[in-house]
């Protein structure tokens, strides 16, 4: 039986941080055994809202680079950039066809995007979740590892896939959100409020690229208070999330020293700072330097992309075939 088809995307915009990593990456990982993987860099997604080319490629190619660091196998996966697949293009516009205007303004983060750039409410910010539909079917994949954020999006995939079928005939899967059994881990801010970001409140982002002094500074800088007054009580959300980075990077013996000292009172921030810094230095050690390694080799870097480019047109191509075939554009 041939394997499942898993697909993700993410936008170029930014730095990769804890939160990509662990939330995302880190089950990539894990799948690139079990299913037949496609990876891609969504370069044409960020144009909706970074019209400014310049930073674009230095940040395609990180997003490469610290993917690779983080363990993906371009042997096993497809790992590619959106922009290298023109099919992605052409079945973006078969299905903008079948795609309501009153849908598409009524998409949250459409809504959210009209609100920080009202200077730039353009047609592809419009129709960013065809566009998205269109990574998803143009490998008629079935799993999906998309965060909360996206599934609004993934919602109206199925639905444009299946007004697809009805009318044209059966040629995609309904894709679905797919999480990797357990929950996924939530990396909060250092500075206790919200998520972290991309390109948002750095000072209280780690990002894989983040050199060792800059790491050490930021935990250092994360927000703690005097300590528990009372033996067991609950940890306040930016201590616990000090503790879930704990559990991510830190051997079992340390995490069960600093969860005794709190529920003991006798907890010092400012250690479990420094050991929760020492050993998240430590692991992002090797991603940090294999990407960089990975960075600088522009002819590795070049052969990855045109490989993944190549696995991911293959099927692409395979895909349209059957698309135009099913709505009756084959003229030859
Ligand atoms: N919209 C996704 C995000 O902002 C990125 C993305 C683009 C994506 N195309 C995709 C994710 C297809 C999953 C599948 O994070």
């Amino acid at each position: 039986m041939s394997k499942e088809v898993v697909l993700s995307g993410i936008r170029p915009t930014g730095f990769l941080h804890l939160g990509n990593y662990f939330g995302a990456m880190r089950n990539y990982v894990r799948m690139q055994d079990e299913y037949n993987c496609y990876f891609f860099v969504a370069d044409w997604h960020s144009l909706t809202t970074h019209p400014d080319t310049k930073e674009l490629r230095n940040s395609v190619l990180r997003v490469i680079a610290e993917n690779i660091a983080c363990g993906l196998d371009p042997e096993k996966v497809a790992l590619y950039v959106q922009s290298d697949v023109p099919e992605i293009a052409e079945l973006y516009m078969y299905l903008n066809m079948l795609a309501y205007k009153g849908e598409l303004e009524k998409t949250t983060t459409f809504k959210e995007k009209v609100r920080l750039q009202p200077e730039n409410v353009n047609a592809g910010l419009l129709t960013y979740p065809v566009l998205m539909a269109a990574d998803i079917l143009v490998h008629r994949a079935v799993k999906v590892p998309v965060g909360k954020d996206q599934e609004q999006h993934l919602e109206m995939a199925r639905n444009f896939a299946e007004r697809f079928n009805h009318r044209y005939g059966d040629v995609f899967p309904s894709p679905q959100a797919f999480n990797y059994g357990t929950e996924l881990v939530k990396i909060m801010s250092l500075d206790g409020t919200g998520k972290m970001s991309k390109s948002e409140n750095q000072m209280a982002t780690i990002y894989l690229a983040d050199d060792e002094e800059l790491v050490r500074k930021k935990i250092m800088k994360a927000k703690t208070d005097s300590g528990p007054t009372e033996a067991n009580s609950v940890k306040p959300d930016y201590i616990e999330n000090l503790f879930t980075l704990m559990g991510l990077v830190s051997t079992p013996d340390v995490i069960e020293k600093f969860n005794t000292d709190f529920n003991n009172c006798n907890i010092r921030y400012g250690d479990f700072k420094k050991q929760l810094a020492e050993d998240m230095v430590q692991f992002l050690k090797p991603i940090r330097e294999k990407s960089a390694a990975i960075q600088e080799d522009k002819a590795y870097l070049g052969k990855i992309i045109s490989t993944g480019a190549d696995k991911a047109r293959a099927n692409a191509a395979a895909t349209l075939k059957a698309v135009r075939e099913a709505m009756g554009l084959n003229y030859l």
